[in-house]
């Protein structure tokens, strides 16, 4: 089942997602948190530092297990993952250092790596709300438009277009590290609730075709329309082309 919110802009999706999260977090303290990084969820997160300055709610014990990680990066990298979800999050909250989990950016064996990573969930009790944004080609976490869904976590070489966009946060193309490790398709699709965000009118295609009615692994993202329990957080120029039913603002169940 997928609910649909649509907010007026992205400061609303912002606080909206915020208070998801915190709900999930009041219901049960000890949550498994999965995380996303890119700029979409930014705002949340600055929510979620706010309410946590007003001592409005507590991460003392959420466990956390991000999306993805650029292989090669360390986690005091400035360009990692890691060292990005400790600047917009996690080292402005009280959460424990020691529950947050994250897929290895270094390692020696690749299949031990990420076997690892999905014993760790497992070995949480699997994730219970899992954040995700979108790519405007659909992909959820690093997994691209490919002929087939990967389920589990794993190795993905990036795309040409993926390294150029990216070469701007680094010193060059060449600095841009040519793979990363992601959560595969099933291990997302595990989570007990997901929380999708997106925003801006460049994402509207990719929001429309979550609604296809077909799964299809060119479109990463179709494959949410098989899970129990999405929420879709859109602001009104990310949901443009959605159907009428959609635009009324408030929420819609599909
Ligand atoms: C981030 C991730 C990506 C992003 C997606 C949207 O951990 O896995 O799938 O969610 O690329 O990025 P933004 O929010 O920057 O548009």
């Amino acid at each position: 089942m997928i609910r649909v919110i649509v907010t007026e802009h992205y400061q609303e999706l912002s606080q909206k997602a915020a208070q998801l999260l915190a709900a999930q977090l009041q219901k049960k303290p000890d949550s498994v948190i999965g995380f996303a990084t890119g700029s979409t969820p930014i705002g949340m997160y600055k929510e979620l530092i706010n309410s946590y300055n007003r001592q409005e709610i507590s991460f003392d014990k959420m466990s956390t297990f991000n999306l993805d990680e650029y292989v090669g990066l360390t986690k005091d990298h400035p360009q990692s993952y890691y060292h990005f979800m400790q600047e917009q999050l996690f080292s402005h909250i009280n959460v424990r250092l020691e529950n947050i989990q994250f897929p290895p950016g270094i390692f020696t064996d690749a299949d031990r790596a990420c076997q690892s990573y999905e014993d760790a969930m497992k070995a949480a009790g699997g994730v219970d709300l899992q954040i995700l944004g979108i790519g405007v080609n659909g992909h959820i976490g690093f997994n691209e438009p490919d002929q087939q869904f990967t389920l589990y976590t794993h190795i993905v070489e990036l795309a040409q277009k993926t390294i150029e966009s990216n070469a701007r946060f680094f010193g060059s193309e060449d600095e841009v590290p040519r793979r990363a490790i992601t959560m595969g398709i099933k291990s997302i699709m595990d989570a007990r609730s997901i929380l999708l965000l997106a925003s801006d009118r460049n994402k509207a295609e990719a929001v429309q075709q979550i609604f296809s009615g077909k799964v299809e692994p060119q479109i990463p993202a179709t494959v949410l329309q098989l899970h129990p329990d999405v929420t879709l957080v859109v602001d009104r120029e990310a949901a443009s082309l959605l159907n009428e039913e959609f635009q009324t603002g408030g929420v819609c169940v599909w």
